[in-house]
């Protein structure tokens, strides 16, 4: 045996492989399904555990750890990159009148009433980014960000198809020492829709526009997924441009025949966007398609309608016309607001909408227990397409828009994405009109329906959904759950439309004879099912707790609980205020305990588990420190320790710190320039302690 594998214990290796699976399974439900289970301080606190043993364990380095993923952690998952030069947004026309408009106000900047040459190119409906290329090599690619910094997601626009890794040089158009090209990213609808109908198949949700499915792919931090999501670039423009590469001997002699029958300077100089494009091409890149010179406004009207007419045939989607000053040097004389360049302007489409009634809305539920109202409409044809129902998203959309059932709304479709109620028409009123209201309790299962405070979303709460069955099973079975081994998504899948499992309780009362009846299960994969199935029983408390996907209840949340309530009855029975007397546990993830727990067919279940044999050790209660119960605020600064250190000294004797001041807090410890909490403090009459008096607190006196 090599020496580095003797010197990590088993027990290592199982939590670091654990860690690594539960992991990835938050990446999944945080990323892709917008789902996360945890919080976001649970999970880095499990991320920073993985590379805290990684580091101190070399010999359990893998590839295919959550670790190395590019920039792994989320939140801080990507390197922020600043634009040399700021990426502007564009004002809007949309009017034909209003593109005169524009033009006159060009004329005006340029103290002129000569004809403006402009160029005019489809407005690409997909993400900003700006490539910077370091002596004809690809070195950074970001995201437009706030304007002044984005993203940097290099890595994932290498893989990007009609991204040139290394530019060609030319001698007409040498590669330049310093490139910024700025363009859009996208994906072709054809690509939208395979992509879309995958994730069905894997029981993924799907994107509801290009643009949200290119977002999300540029925002992989495994750059290996967005290689599989065939997106496409268009260049636009140009950010900092600097130097030219000498050319070398063959291009020198090429550029010399090559010059002899050129009209031009060679190296040809780039004065306009048509120059621009010219080189663009020879460089590699693809500029925006379509795009043409416009010697009028006149000329720029005219082309509007073609572009706009062209629409549905292109393979990407198109939602309006960029109309630009063609010469560099008035575009420079022009300059920018502090928003958007005053040499462009961006034509809007007109959308495709119309006028219809809404019938009813009803709530679906997906397979994550969100319920999403659904507007059923009297069908409309829109664009080609009969329009019979519309995503109203959530609860606040509604409230936002004031829609009602019966009311009169426009509805808008752009290409094959969902359609949308843009806005109700209160004067078509009747006064037949009702609201509509969340139901209280669940339409598939009849379970309560919970809305977390600050989300938009109601969500099921109940852990034998059908509707969400699949999902929870999975969660339920996982490595870092209850570790079922060979009990996949197929299986499950089966066991669910086989109606032979309702909830977790019944995985354990499957037999092999049930199991091997199962598709592609032989009899012996059946009775290795059984063995697993019979070992996931031995289990801990915190890790059957995780297993039941209570939102926002992790491992690690759940180990917390199980330390200071002791055993899961208490668990089960304490109320909303009990929970948040535990350290580290916060109003959020103490309503969704009670919200879960409150409910009997979920503690049925919980029964139904232990019934059939599902056991852990008895864990040792933490015994209540000399401060429990209390809760204290910290403010200022502390001569003697740092405030994390004081945090964590006042929890080890039981105490709950919290950041915000409130007729609960028991105590505020004021330090040096304590801020607008010990006003607050004063006010609600909260006593405020010294940092002398907070120490004799610590010291147990
Ligand atoms: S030119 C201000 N040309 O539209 C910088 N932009 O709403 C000049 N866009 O941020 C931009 N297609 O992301 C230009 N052919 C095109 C475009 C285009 C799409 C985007 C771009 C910009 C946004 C403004």
């Amino acid at each position: 045996m090599a020496a580095g594998s003797t010197a990590v214990s088993q027990e290592i290796r199982q939590e670091v492989e654990r860690l690594r699976t539960e992991l990835a399974l938050h990446n999944h439900r945080y990323y892709v399904l917008d789902e996360p289970l945890i919080s976001d301080a649970e999970y880095d606190q499990l991320f920073r555990r993985l590379v805290d043993l990684e580091a101190a364990y070399p010999a359990l380095h893998d590839p295919a750890s959550p670790t190395q993923k590019v920039g792994a952690p989320p939140l801080t998952a990507f390197a922020q990159v600043r634009h040399s030069v700021p990426m502007l947004s564009l004002a809007n026309v949309v009017s034909r009148d209003e593109m005169q408009e524009f033009h006159q106000r060009v004329q005006r900047g340029l103290e002129t009433t000569q004809d403006i040459e402009y160029v005019a190119e489809p407005k690409i409906d997909g993400v900003a980014v700006e490539l910077v290329y370091e002596n004809g090599k690809l070195a950074v690619g970001s995201t437009r960000g706030d304007g002044v910094t984005g993203e940097d997601v290099t890595a994932n626009l290498r893989t990007v198809r009609s991204i040139p890794l290394t530019l060609r040089s030319h001698p007409v158009h040498p590669v330049p020492e310093w490139l910024e090209i700025r363009g859009e990213v996208f994906l072709p609808e054809k690509d939208f829709h395979s992509l879309n109908d995958t994730r069905a198949k894997a029981g993924e949700p799907h994107f509801a526009n290009p643009r949200n499915a290119t977002a999300g792919s540029l925002k992989q931090l495994d750059s290996s997924i967005t290689a599989q999501r065939r997106l496409y670039f268009f260049c636009y423009g140009l950010g900092r441009l600097e130097g030219q590469i000498p050319t070398s001997h063959q291009e020198f002699v090429y550029m010399l025949q090559g010059c002899s029958i050129l009209t031009q300077p060679c190296p040809a100089p780039i004065r306009s966007h048509q120059e621009f494009v010219r080189a663009l091409r020879v460089w590699g890149l693809e500029p925006v398609p379509q795009g043409c010179v416009c010697p009028t406004v006149e000329d720029v009207l005219d082309i509007l309608d073609d572009l706009e007419a062209q629409r549905d045939s292109l393979d990407y989607d198109t939602d309006g016309v960029v109309v630009k000053v063609n010469s560099f040097a008035l575009q420079a004389q022009l300059g920018q607001t502090s928003r958007s360049p005053r040499w462009a302007t961006a034509y809007k489409f007109s959308a495709i909408q119309a006028t219809t009634r809404i019938l009813n809305i009803v709530p679906q539920v997906g397979r994550t227990g969100t319920l999403t109202p659904v507007a059923t409409l009297d069908p409309v044809h829109i664009g080609g397409v009969t329009v019979k129902s519309a995503s109203l998203h959530n609860m606040d959309e509604i409230e936002r828009k004031g829609i009602r059932i019966g009311d009169t709304v426009i509805v808008e479709r752009a290409g094959d994405v969902i359609p949308y109620v843009v806005k109700t028409i209160p004067e078509k009123r009747t006064g037949q009109e009702r609201s509509f209201t969340m139901p209280t309790a669940c339409p598939v299962c009849g379970a309560q329906v919970a809305r977390e405070e600050g989300e938009a979303a109601y969500r099921c709460t109940g852990l034998t959904c059908p509707a969400q069955l699949k999902e929870s099973l999975t969660f339920f079975a996982a490595r870092g759950s209850m570790d079922i081994d060979g009990l996949g998504e197929k299986i499950i899948d089966q066991l669910v439309d086989k109606d032979l499992v309702r909830d977790p309780g019944d995985l354990y009362l499957l037999t092999a004879e049930q199991l091997a009846a199962l598709d592609r299960l032989g009899e012996k994969s059946a009775h290795n099912l059984t063995d697993a199935l019979e070992r996931s029983k031995t289990t801990t408390l915190p890790r059957l707790i995780a297993a039941l996907g209570i939102r926002h209840v992790g491992e690690a949340t759940a180990r917390q609980l199980a330390e200071y309530l002791g055993d899961l009855d208490r668990i089960m029975q304490a109320e909303e205020e009990a929970l948040q007397d535990v350290p580290d546990i916060g109003p959020e993830v103490a309503r969704s305990l009670a919200a879960f727990f409150g409910q009997e067919r979920n503690r049925a279940v919980v029964k139904k588990l232990l019934d059939t044999g599902v056991n852990f050790p008895r864990l040792e209660v933490k015994p209540a420190g000399s401060l429990h119960g209390q809760t204290f605020v910290l403010t200022g600064t502390l001569a003697s320790l740092t405030r994390p250190e004081a945090k964590q000294r006042l929890e080890a004797l039981g105490a709950k710190v919290t950041s915000s001041v409130s007729k609960k807090t028991d105590y505020v410890v004021a330090g040096i320039d304590p801020g607008s909490k010990r006003d607050k403090a004063e006010k609600l009459g909260v006593p405020i302690l010294s940092e002398a008096e907070l120490l004799e607190k610590l010291s147990g006196q």
